[in-house]
């Protein structure tokens, strides 16, 4: 994947980092299977990421609840209008293209960005146990 383009996306929490890795490769995964128009592979791709994504969501949840975050709720919501987003990717195979695709991409990467950094600012500031 593009390591220039992630690194903006490093939250310095080091299975977040992981996750949020894994997750860009199988987004590049998609991607590189749609550009051959492999329509076959980029459903399977796309099932894996769907899978990924969930545990993910999961895990952060989990770890949220852990440390007594005061934003679960608006967080996990969050998750939910993103898993429907990339849910509704997979249902219609007719959509699995380059630009919606993009788009996925954009609002992962944007929650990374917004809800996961103001998460991992909590943890580093409280100095919790869990990096
Ligand atoms: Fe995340
Ligand atoms: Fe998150």
């Amino acid at each position: 994947m593009n390591e220039e383009r992630f690194k903006f996306y490093v939250l310095e929490i080091a299975k977040l980092d992981e996750h949020h890795h894994n997750l860009a490769e199988g987004l590049d995964k998609v991607r590189r299977e749609l550009m051959v128009h492999d329509y076959i592979n980029a459903r399977s791709e796309m099932a894996n990421l769907l899978l990924d994504l969930q545990h993910h969501y999961n895990y952060e949840e989990k770890l949220m609840l852990g440390i007594g975050y005061p934003y679960l709720e608006s967080h996990a919501f969050e998750h939910k209008r993103l898993l429907e987003v990339a849910q509704k990717v997979k249902i219609d195979a007719n959509s699995l293209k380059l630009l919606v695709l993009s788009e996925l991409e954009e609002i992962i990467y944007k929650h990374t960005d917004t809800y996961d950094r103001q998460l991992a600012d909590y943890i580093n500031e409280e100095n919790n146990d869990t990096k």
